[in-house]
């Protein structure tokens, strides 16, 4: 029982109110893990089943907000540890800072302590479903997902593939990259809640030989998913021109190797074409908008309502540790403070509607996740408006309910973050000693 806010489509720019439902004194109704019921606490209480009366069991969340799980559609956990580093942009910060911090994962201890470590702290953030960037060692997606399965969460990961423009000891090759991900596949693709994402790092560190692997793999079996990274950084896109002068642009580096579709989703896509923008839409490819990352690697601004409106599917993602919070309500705020630079600021249910709903479609996932329709994985977070003094200030002095959300997510962090729920089990708690 508490304040309920879901989504069942994109409100859009002119925040469609068919699009969500808010319920003051909401009820969601959980048996076996998935959504039973949803609405006013009235009517579920009195269309609960006879049988069910008494077993029934009241957890009481009046005052605070209940939201789907939030998802993070691009995130590279063994990025934790580069977290905050200081003065690169994009192709010096992944030489600097971050290949030597993925070489550190030739210890599977470290990938091991790592994975937990992350899984652990997106729960603490409310994230209960991510497209995650492993290393290109095989036996750091062994330890993401064994971390994930732990909590039952719906997790995507891939093993990175990265054969040229990359230090030695973190280069695979076409072949090898093959063989590891075949098995990575067949180990983990489809067990419980989690799939297997196919992981060309991006265009610049892998030859055509290992992006024609990657295309073969995302068609070997259903329901695999792809994520890379897309026109982030001008540097970055200068240098794939050069090394594929025959491509149209960035995007048909990897339309032509089979990388776009339902299931495909691309890190970033700040300065791309309307041509690249309409093939996006057309190949049902989505994007990842990295707020705080591109931000901090002083990439860019994502222009969001440019390419919503170009009809691609846009998820919210953290990109840790190009970005700087795994927070997606962080995010959130990131994303409104890019928009107001580009003075288009996004409405506000557009904003949650991109960290739930949002997030699950631009995964593919949303048959499973992102809302409270009846079926759905039970997977959500309550968030506590008093946690922040400065926070419960404001909203003390906020009427409408926009208001209220918009200063949770342009105030609020992890603080925030009451409790998690996975398939109807507690799985985070604030203040529970670990
Ligand atoms: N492009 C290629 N690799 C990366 C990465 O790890 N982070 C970001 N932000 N961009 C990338
Ligand atoms: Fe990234």
């Amino acid at each position: 029982r508490g304040r309920i806010l879901h989504f069942f489509a994109d409100p859009g720019e002119d925040s469609d109110p068919a699009s969500w439902q808010y319920i003051e004194d909401g009820a969601l109704l959980i048996d076996g893990g998935v959504v039973r019921d949803c609405g006013e606490w009235d009517k579920v209480l009195a269309a609960l089943p006879q049988h069910t009366r008494h077993t029934a069991r009241l957890i009481d969340h009046r005052g605070k907000l209940i939201v789907p799980g939030f998802v993070d559609t691009h995130v590279h956990y063994p990025q934790m540890r580069v977290l905050g580093s200081y003065g690169r942009q994009l192709l010096d910060w992944l030489n600097d800072y971050t290949f030597p911090a993925e070489a550190s994962f030739a210890d599977p201890a470290v990938a091991e302590r790592t994975a937990k470590f992350f899984v652990d702290r997106l729960l603490a953030h409310g994230t209960t479903t991510a497209s995650v960037y492993a290393t290109v060692h095989a036996h750091s997606v062994d330890a993401f997902f064994s971390a994930a399965e732990a909590k039952r969460l719906r997790m995507l990961c891939g093993k990175v593939m990265m054969d040229r423009h990359c230090p030695d000891n973190l280069r695979d090759t076409a072949d090898s990259s093959a063989r590891d991900c075949s098995a990575l596949i067949e180990r983990w693709h489809g067990k419980g809640r989690l799939r297997y994402c196919v992981t060309p790092r991006f265009a610049i560190t892998s030859t055509p030989a290992q992006l024609q692997v990657a295309g073969e793999l995302y068609a070997s079996r259903p329901d695999l998913h792809v994520q890379s990274h897309l026109s982030e950084n001008l540097a970055e896109i200068a240098f794939v021109r050069e090394l594929f002068p025959d491509s149209a642009h960035y995007l048909d580096v990897y339309d032509r190797f089979g990388l776009l579709g339902p299931r495909a989703i691309y890190g970033h896509g700040i300065h791309l074409s309307d041509a690249e923008l309409a093939r996006l839409a057309a190949s049902q490819t989505t994007i990842a908008f990295c707020p705080t990352s591109n931000r901090f690697l002083g990439s860019g601004h994502f222009d969001y309502r440019r390419t919503a409106a170009a009809g691609v599917s846009v998820g919210l993602a953290s990109d840790v540790g190009g970005g700087t919070s795994l927070s997606m309500l962080r995010t959130m705020g990131a994303g409104y403070e890019v928009s107001q630079m580009l003075q288009a600021p996004t409405p506000v249910m557009r904003s949650w509607y991109g960290a739930t709903l949002g997030g699950a479609q631009a995964l593919g996932l949303e048959g499973f996740i992102g809302n409270f329709a009846i079926g759905k994985e039970a997977d959500f977070v309550v968030l506590d408006t008093q946690a922040i003094p400065e926070l419960a200030f404001r909203v003390a002095h906020a009427n409408a309910l926009t208001e209220q959300l918009f200063a949770l997510m342009v105030l609020g962090d992890e603080r925030c973050v009451a409790a998690t729920w996975v398939l109807g089990e507690p799985a985070y708690q604030a203040g529970a000693v670990a």
